[in-house]
């Protein structure tokens, strides 16, 4: 290898208070995981001889606990962008210690590029191969590589990591879009069209060094199905098979993305799992367990994905069924696996989880009670947005049922009532599509509220103001504020409330 070997205490010596790493990978996925895990122990050693280390990190989206759990825990990240899930950054994020830009996961290159998040110091790549000329072999993600490696100013680390096969080389479809206005179309028209090249070009002189590990990827477990999520996977199932039969979608159906998580997996389990439906694509950013059991019993023909967040089992299986894979699946770019162009090219029909959605159809995907960070906006907004078919599932209660998923007025929001097809709790399905604001209010009470929140929500109507949106302004948030001063919504109290 031409390239210097370095250890990952060397890799994450280079990088100073007040830089800016750019990471590969997408979701735990591809991100590299022994360099970061070293600077947190140069951010402990520097705070504790009372010396400042803080960095920023641009990332594809959420990493894993070497990444933001153990430099959160260390108190080392000043700012972060877009997404993550980890528990530590999001108590570190609610305490106000970091500032976190939680933005569209497909806008995340280009606003690199455009120079509107500062400038990327340092770019690790995590790679299952490397040749000498700088052909760089992402491993199970391509988040925005291309764009950080490109723009790092003081050089690039690569960490070729052995528990990644070079058996994955070809599964890439690495591109990166020019900057308006020199822009090209994005000629995908199936879900499985290329557009770029198997392998990352990096400019060799960039490269400071690489780092051999064996680490595996470090994807989240998910809770176990359960007879809520159940129910809405069997609900979305239903209402789409309905609109297949009556022609809205086609025969040969549309292209599904699907958010990550419990719900996401009950619902295309049932779909996988209905006969009356045709084998299907999927066009994501994040592939899970389920997509690949599907893909193995013809159920799935093909898909495009940002990411294999798969259990490390599972990875290493289909590393080993290369050959199986290579024709059907194709990993890309976050800012093309997210491209409202193509979303809305392909008809892509998109199902999210949201924390709330209001009697408007309003959702919240991020924020508990307005304030709160949960994970992030991720790619839903991308998706929903540009979708043949938006729909937002939650369940209609949480937290033992002293919160509920349909509320007044969302207390923080994500997507808008134009975005929002679909509404999907495991009461029912509200079908949006054509409605009103005051038509949608009716149809999200009655198909989508729990029973022991109706009649609240109707005479929240009671005492609002007639107009476009019937509001009561004092009470919009009155389930919210009510849940946080008295730690259950079911108490909210219109009688103090003039119209
Ligand atoms: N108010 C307060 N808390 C709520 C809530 C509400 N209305 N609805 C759910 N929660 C809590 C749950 O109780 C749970 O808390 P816990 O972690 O303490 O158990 C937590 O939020 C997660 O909810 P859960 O029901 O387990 O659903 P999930 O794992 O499917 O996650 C989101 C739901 C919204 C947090 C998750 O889908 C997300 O982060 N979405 C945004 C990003 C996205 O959509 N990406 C998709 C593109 S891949």
């Amino acid at each position: 290898m031409a390239f210097t070997r370095l250890t990952a205490a060397e890799a994450a010596a280079l990088i100073k208070n007040g830089d800016n790493i750019g990471l590969s990978g997408f979701t735990p996925a591809g991100t590299p995981k022994a360099t970061t895990a070293e600077i947190a122990k140069i951010a402990h050693a520097e705070h504790e001889a009372g010396r400042p280390f803080q960095i920023g990190i641009f990332s594809g989206a959420s990493t894993g606990m070497s990444c933001d759990g153990a430099l959160a825990q260390e108190d080392a990240i000043r700012y972060r962008a877009p997404y993550t899930t980890n528990a530590v950054f999001r108590g570190k994020v609610n305490e106000g210690k970091i500032h976190y830009n939680d933005i569209h996961l497909s806008q995340m290159a280009q606003e690199l590029r455009y120079g509107f998040l500062g400038e990327v110091d340092y770019a690790i790549i995590e790679v299952c191969a490397i040749e000498d000329d700088g052909k760089a072999y992402l491993t199970a993600a391509g988040g925005i590589a291309p764009t950080i490696a490109r723009l790092a100013k003081k050089g690039i680390i690569i960490e070729l990591n052995a528990f990644h096969s070079p058996n994955s080389i070809g599964i890439h479809d690495v591109y990166e879009p020019k900057d308006p206005p020199m822009r090209e179309a994005l000629l995908i028209n199936k879900v499985t069209d290329r557009i770029g090249t198997p392998y990352l070009q990096l400019d060799p002189k960039k490269i400071l060094g690489v780092v051999e590990c064996n680490i595996p990827d470090e994807a989240r477990a998910f809770k176990g199905a359960d007879p809520v999520t159940d129910k809405i996977g069997e609900n979305v199932a239903n209402f789409l098979m309905g609109e297949l039969k009556r022609g809205i979608i086609p025969p040969s159906f549309l292209p599904f993305q699907s958010g990550v998580g419990t719900t996401a997996n009950a619902i295309l389990g049932a779909l996988g799992n209905n006969p009356e439906m045709p084998a299907f694509e999927i066009f994501t950013e994040v592939l899970q367990n389920s997509v690949v059991d599907l893909m193995y019993k013809g159920r799935v023909k093909c898909a495009s994905t940002c990411s294999l967040t798969v259990t490390n089992e599972v990875l290493t299986d289909m590393y080993k069924n290369m050959d199986f894979f290579k024709d059907k699946l194709v990993i890309r770019q976050s800012e093309i696996s997210n491209s409202p162009e193509l979303i809305r090219r392909l008809g892509v029909i998109a199902i999210n989880t949201a924390i709330e959605c209001d009697i408007y159809g309003h959702a919240n995907s991020t924020q508990i009670c307005g304030t709160k960070m949960m994970n992030g906006i991720g790619g839903s907004g991308d998706f929903e947005r540009n979708a043949f078919l938006s729909i937002f599932t939650c369940s209609s209660v949480a937290k033992d049922g002293k919160i509920s998923s349909i509320v007044p007025f969302c207390s923080h929001i994500d997507h808008t009532e134009h975005d929002i097809n679909i509404i999907v709790t495991e009461q029912g399905v509200a079908d949006l599509r054509g409605k009103s604001p005051i038509q949608r209010a009716h149809t999200i009470i009655e198909n989508c509220a729990h029973p022991d929140y109706k009649e609240l929500l109707w005479d929240y109507l009671k005492i609002s103001q007639k107009g476009q949106s019937w509001h009561n302004l004092s009470a919009a948030l009155s389930f919210h504020d009510t849940f946080v001063k008295e730690g259950d919504m079911h108490k909210v109290d219109f009688s103090k409330y003039s119209k």
